[in-house]
């Protein structure tokens, strides 16, 4: 029997419920397959700020550094409340780029999935989502403005001002371009290739190695796409995507995009892949506005379980299940707040409702 040790990090907001339910899920599918979890909980985040004076506390990093995947929850906290911790404490910049630079988890894969069932939750009209949305977003996420030299100060003219700089090397833009490709080349064969060469230099470089990753995969139809105009098409033509391949800035922006064309963030699950190291999350927040009310959904976390268990455990059946599962739920016109209003002709269910249900859905799946 395979045996995996997996890092819990629950994180803040609306993160400990939606963690609970993504835990749930795991602890049917060991009971389900032959295989066996080791979960150890730790601090991360504005909780482990508080509790220790570092969001990512020695503890933790041992017990990240031993897993054989991480599952992270949101973190973070209001902006006003971000104002009671230094700026570089602060769980974005004190423990989530630190976790993803120790880990080089420079591939963050965030598919953008709807299939037609779920057609009602988007705000895009129905002609639009046709037959259903199914883009994944490849992000480089562990370069570009986000690490790049920062400096803060104050002039000679007494002006205070900022420089942050856009750094890409050639091997890190190759490594992530040679991701894109091969996730297209199992896929339809289409990439979308986002970038802004008619302004920055960074560009200019990613389309050079792009081309040359390119010509190892003749059957990949590459499309480049400005990506201003990439935010248009999403919206007016999201069906024409399959993969998109993306600098880390970029790839933040139009995720979130992404997630409102869908209806919510909560529906963005995501994986972050090292060649050493992964850990899942979800795309979005903490939400601190409606933290401990039950009503967050918990679509991301268990997706990101269900990426945990494709990509770290070679378990593609039961990952397919998991999603078949969730989006069972959904489709048997059941929804979280965040997809619809009262009275939209939906059974309205919260955090643990909606867990339950996945667990009810999956415990009757045949096991693979
Ligand atoms: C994301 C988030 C993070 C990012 C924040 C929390 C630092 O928005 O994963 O998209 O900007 O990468
Ligand atoms: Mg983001």
């Amino acid at each position: 029997m395979k045996n995996y040790k997996i890092a819990i990090l629950a994180g803040d907001g609306i993160g400990p419920e939606i963690t609970a339910e993504a835990v749930k899920i795991l602890k049917l599918v060991e009971e389900r397959n032959d295989v066996s979890f080791e979960l150890t909980e730790a601090l991360f985040g504005a909780c482990a700020y508080f509790a220790t004076g570092d969001a990512f506390p020695k503890e933790t990093i041992e017990i990240c550094d031993a897993a054989d995947a991480i599952l992270k929850g949101p973190i973070g906290l209001s902006h006003e409340e971000s104002k009671n911790i230094p700026i570089d404490k602060q769980p974005e910049r004190g423990a989530l780029l630190p976790m993803r630079r120790r880990y080089n988890t420079y591939a963050n894969f965030r598919p953008v999935s709807l299939p037609k069932e779920l057609a009602h939750f988007s705000p895009l009209k129905a002609e639009i989502i046709g037959e259903g949305i199914d883009i994944v977003i490849v992000r480089e996420l562990v370069g570009g403005l986000y690490f790049g030299k920062k400096e803060m100060g104050v002039d000679e003219n007494g002006q205070r001002y900022v420089k942050e700089t856009l750094e890409y090397t050639e091997a890190q833009i190759r490594q992530i371009m040679l991701k894109a490709f091969e996730l297209s080349s199992s896929r339809k064969k289409v990439l979308h290739n986002i970038h802004k060469s008619n302004v920055l230099k960074s560009s200019v470089l990613w389309n050079e190695i792009m081309e040359e990753v390119a010509k190892g995969y003749p059957d990949v139809k590459v499309i480049n796409l400005l990506v201003d105009a990439a935010a248009t098409y999403l919206c007016l033509k999201p069906t024409e995507f399959d993969v998109m391949v993306m600098e880390n800035m970029f790839g933040d922006i139009l995720s979130d995009q992404a997630g409102g064309i869908l209806g919510s963030l909560g529906l963005m699950p995501s994986a972050c892949i090292g060649d050493d190291k992964a850990y899942y999350e979800p795309s979005h927040g903490s939400a601190p506005d409606i933290a401990g009310k039950n009503i967050a959904n918990p679509y991301s976390m268990i997706g990101s379980v269900a990426m945990m268990l494709e990509n770290s455990f070679d378990m593609q059946e039961e990952a397919k299940n998991v999603w078949a599962a969730m989006q069972g739920v959904f489709a048997d016109g059941f929804s979280t707040a965040d997809l619809s209003k009262p009275g939209a002709g939906v059974n309205m269910i919260g955090t643990v409702e909606f867990g339950d249900k996945v667990v009810e859905k999956l415990s009757k799946m045949p096991r693979v």
